[in-house]
């Protein structure tokens, strides 16, 4: 399963939709490892490199939101950081198995659905406050 970037998903605010198309192409490049055959020690860099930058847009969306007095906030964050955690589950039995069918398996479930859903829903919202609090 490819994960590829499309306008649907923009949340109309630049900075956000340039990172969200990162972290896409971040994603499409660990899957197209795995499913290249990439050893553990080159699954394992671009696996380092996703986890930095989800902390980091992660970090900046959250900045933004408080900037504006995002209601939601909170509940936004929480959500964030229960991904971040599931992440480092994911980590962890890379570390112990490497990039095993099973492995894959989970970066589709745990990694590719869930950018999906929440950029489409959750930071769409998000979006839409924002965008209507600049007007
Ligand atoms: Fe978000």
């Amino acid at each position: 399963m490819a994960i590829e970037w499309s306008d649907t998903y923009a949340t109309g605010i630049e900075q956000i939709d340039n990172q969200h198309k990162e972290l896409f192409k971040a994603v499409d490049r660990l899957l197209s490892a795995c499913n290249g055959g990439k050893g553990k020690e080159e699954v394992g860099k671009l696996m380092d490199f996703l986890k930095d930058y989800v902390i980091t847009h992660f970090s900046d969306e959250e900045e933004l939101q408080k900037k504006h007095g995002y209601p939601k906030y909170l509940e936004h964050k929480k959500v964030h950081d229960d991904f971040v955690a599931s992440f480092g589950r994911l980590m962890e039995k890379f570390e112990e198995q490497g990039p095993t069918l099973s492995f894959i398996t989970n970066i589709n479930k745990t990694v590719v659905d869930w950018l999906i859903n929440h950029i489409g829903q959750v930071d769409k919202e998000m979006g839409k406050f924002i965008k209507e609090k600049i007007g």
